[in-house]
């Protein structure tokens, strides 16, 4: 590969909050979660763990979006311009029709729990949205599931784990995914004021 290549893919990757119906085969969904499985890991540890919700139980989820969007709104009424908010809450709702969410959590025990973790599930999480650009699909990372944890804990049983003791899962964001249906515009990036170089 090209590496201007390379820096392309990433450039143009984008949120996507509109989907076709059509529904990525099982096969290349297990091929993005291998991608974000190669990433690197605080003490090697791939705590990462990864729920893939299709079909009628990603139709259920959209209730608990629904729900989520109530505890954001109010922020986002006084952030964004209103068609944009519409077009976002519009997306709460229907979760732009996308047809997987993927869950990401981290893995910690009571006497292993590591600052790293988060940061580790967030680098798998960013190869899977990079795999997603480079296989024709988009995807939106969400951290709204956590304004409702608990009950996207249990919407998806995990607290009945019988490997995993109480608190030991992190829900830490969603992806959702799918065949792109809009092309957003590119969101500004800044990097005024963002990196210090010292010698
Ligand atoms: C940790 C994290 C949480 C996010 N949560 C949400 C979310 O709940 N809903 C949403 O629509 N987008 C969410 N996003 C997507 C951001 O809004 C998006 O990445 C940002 O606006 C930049 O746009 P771009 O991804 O198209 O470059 C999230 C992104 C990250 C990294």
């Amino acid at each position: 590969m090209e590496k201007s290549e390379f820096y392309k893919i990433i450039e143009s990757r984008q949120s996507i909050r509109k989907y076709k119906p059509e529904v990525p085969p099982k096969a290349l969904i297990e091929k993005l979660l291998s991608a974000a499985m190669h990433a690197p890991s605080g003490k090697n540890r791939q705590n990462w763990r990864f729920i893939v919700v299709t079909g009628k139980k990603r139709d259920e989820y959209l209730k608990y979006s629904q729900k989520s969007w109530q505890n954001i709104k109010d922020i986002l009424q006084k952030r964004l311009k209103p068609s944009l908010y519409d077009f976002t809450e519009r997306f709460f709702y229907t979760l732009g029709e996308a047809p997987v969410i993927i869950f990401c959590y981290s893995h910690n025990t009571a006497d292993e729990k590591y600052l790293t973790s988060v940061g580790s599930v967030y680098m798998a999480v960013e190869n899977l949205n990079l795999a997603c650009q480079v296989e024709g699909l988009g995807c939106c990372t969400m951290g709204a599931p956590l304004e409702i944890k608990d009950e996207v804990n249990q919407f998806l049983g995990v607290t009945e784990w019988p490997e995993y003791k109480s608190g030991e899962l992190e829900l830490l964001c969603a992806v959702v995914l799918g065949y792109p249906d809009h092309t957003p515009p590119k969101a500004a990036r800044q990097t005024e004021g963002r990196v210090t170089w010292m010698e």
